[in-house]
């Protein structure tokens, strides 16, 4: 079994990423930069942004975090997502999510400007990215496809199953493999929470993606030896043993599946890290659109 080591990937790219941004600069050209948008104090979103901000940092993009209170209105909101809109200076950003309930999250996401949405969350992306046309791709299911073409996996042909339909994984992730693309030419079927028999689904597949947000969910006897098992879960559990007091798993048994694939992700360090991967390469893609 060998490991998909997101984290190393990850640290590959940003060091890509870094090169491109001092030569930016050396030619007296500013970098790029991503503004975020963090509305109330949803706990999981503030670990989130933080780290996608630090990121920019590190990497020299610039950044702004914009903090909003839980009890921002529509209005306001859509407010600052013109002025994002409209700020030459920013060449993309994002609302993180989820929003306060009193907000409707498709109007925000409809606000942003396509050029600028580098969640790939607005429809005029989806769109594009079903068509097989340059988009913004949402940053999980892009992280991924680059951490399988990065680690040599082979896509053609292949039989990929997505557990999961969300619009930010599962969905996306199904198109993407099925595109006439490397990474892609899979044969894909998307199975979820509604699927009949799901095992016998997921035990046909040569690539296995777990995107269904349930802790442990795929155990050993859902998976056929030498799968590809892309974890995308993350749970928090009570662990007396850490200083924390918790430890992070995924929507894989990983103890028991490792026994039995040729690879895997493992969580944390898989695809928590392709993630900000692939946000700060839609950053940069944006700035080169511009
Ligand atoms: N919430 C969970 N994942 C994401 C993401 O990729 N982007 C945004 N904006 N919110 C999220």
């Amino acid at each position: 079994m060998e490991l998909l080591n997101g984290k190393e990937t990850f640290f590959a790219i940003r060091e890509e990423l870094t090169e491109k941004v001092n030569s930016l600069k050396q030619q007296g050209r500013r970098a790029p930069h991503l503004a975020a948008i963090l509305v109330g104090g949803f706990g999981p979103s503030i670990t989130y942004v933080n780290a996608k901000v630090k990121d920019c940092e590190r990497i020299g993009f610039g950044s702004s975090l914009i903090e909003l209170p839980a009890d921002v209105t529509e209005e306001a909101l859509l407010e600052k997502v013109n002025e994002l809109n409209n700020n030459p200076e920013v060449d993309g950003f994002i609302v993180q999510l989820p929003l306060p309930k009193h907000i409707n999250e498709n109007n925000i996401i409809e606000a942003i400007n396509p050029k600028k949405d580098v969640d790939g969350f607005h429809p005029v992306n989806v769109g594009k990215m079903v068509l097989g046309l340059p988009s913004f791709v949402p940053a999980t299911p892009y992280g991924i496809v680059e951490m399988l073409d990065r680690n040599n996996i082979e896509t053609e042909g292949k039989h990929c199953v997505v557990i999961g339909r969300s619009n930010i994984v599962g969905t996306p992730m199904s198109i993407l493999l099925s595109r006439k693309a490397n990474p892609g030419n899979c044969t894909v079927t998307l199975v979820h929470s509604r699927t009949k028999d799901l095992a016998s689904y997921t035990k046909q597949a040569d690539i296995l993606i777990a995107a269904i947000g349930k802790a442990h969910f795929v155990k050993a006897d859902m998976v056929k030896d030498g799968a590809v098992i892309v974890d995308v879960g993350i749970h928090r559990i009570e662990d007396t043993t850490k200083k924390s007091g918790y430890r992070l798993i995924g929507d894989v048994d990983f103890d028991e599946v490792s026994k039995k694939c040729s690879h895997i992700s493992p969580v944390p360090g898989g695809v928590g890290p392709m993630t900000r991967a692939g946000l700060l390469l839609n950053t940069m893609r944006a700035y080169e659109a511009k």
